[in-house]
């Protein structure tokens, strides 16, 4: 039997439930050029995983003329342009690391040196392997998605820089800025061959998308199970706790 529908079932609206609500308390911890530069960068790094992905493995050409059928050529231009994007973005968020607040600096600084950082990583891991049946709260990011973002996200980009403007500048030649600046250290840091290069800027790439499903897993994981919001965190910039 169903009930006779209240107001509140009509409207929406129900004060009396609110007023008698939990309260739920939130810490302000990503200011907005962090959040803008997640989502900018998590987009760069889809469109260059996927069109690097084809220029790695070619689609067959198609019959007709070329010029009308420009789509490795627009593949390699878009790839090009994600990054520079990739690029320019990580610069400017290593400068919000050192004017934003304290939550800025976790990506590019590891306490490794300090015991009470590796205890919390122990502690972290633990839950995650269903060792520990309650994980801690933390405010900021967790020691152990600090260790991963640090090593399976900023080292590997950097390197996909290094190595992606490495090749660039073969195509832009001696004198262009991609060439001075990369080509010329780092084609002869791996023996002067530049199919290295490609082999290596390949890996780096399923280094990042073996990154990116771990951290989405952990993300929504942490959402469900943690103690405090995760994904919202990174669209609001509040971290909210559930107890
Ligand atoms: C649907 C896709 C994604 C979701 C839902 C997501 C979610 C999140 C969340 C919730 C955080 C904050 C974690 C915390 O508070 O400890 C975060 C941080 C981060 N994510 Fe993602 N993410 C996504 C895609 C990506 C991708 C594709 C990358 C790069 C490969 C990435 C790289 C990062 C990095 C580097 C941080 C640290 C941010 C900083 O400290 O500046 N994310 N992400
Ligand atoms: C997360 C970042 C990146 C990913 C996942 C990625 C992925 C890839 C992959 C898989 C390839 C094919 C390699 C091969 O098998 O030969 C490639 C080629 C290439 N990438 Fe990237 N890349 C990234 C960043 C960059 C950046 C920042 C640049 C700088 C402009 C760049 C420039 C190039 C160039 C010039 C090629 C060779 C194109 C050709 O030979 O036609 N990449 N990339």
């Amino acid at each position: 039997m169903s009930q006779p529908s209240t107001l509140a079932d009509v409207t929406g609206i129900d004060e009396e439930a609110v007023a008698h609500a939990p309260q739920v308390r939130s810490v302000y911890v990503y200011e907005a050029p962090v959040r803008a530069w997640h989502w900018v960068n998590a987009l760069a790094i889809t469109v260059l995983a996927v069109t690097g992905y084809f220029i790695g493995s070619p689609l067959h050409s198609v019959p007709g003329e070329a010029s009308e059928h420009y789509v490795m050529g627009y593949m390699r231009f878009v790839h090009f342009a994600a990054g520079y994007v990739l690029a320019v973005a990580l610069l400017a968020r290593a400068y919000w690391a050192f004017v934003g607040n304290h939550h800025a600096h976790e990506l590019f600084l590891l306490p490794l040196t300090k015991a009470a950082y590796w205890r919390e990583v122990r502690a972290m891991l633990a839950w995650y392997l269903f060792l520990r049946p309650r994980p801690n709260q933390y405010v900021g990011h967790n020691p152990m998605a600090r260790l991963a973002m640090f090593f399976g996200f900023l080292l590997i980009t950097l390197f996909m820089i290094a190595t992606g403007f490495a090749l660039y500048g073969e195509g832009a030649q001696e004198g262009s800025w991609a060439h001075t600046a990369f080509t010329s250290w780092v084609i002869p840091l791996f023996g002067g061959n530049s199919q290295t290069v490609h082999t290596w800027h390949h890996l780096g790439m399923w280094g990042l998308v073996i990154f990116a499903i771990l951290h989405i897993y952990a993300a929504i994981r942490e959402d469900i199970m943690g103690r405090q919001s995760m994904v919202s965190t990174m669209i609001s910039g509040y971290r909210t706790f559930k107890d």
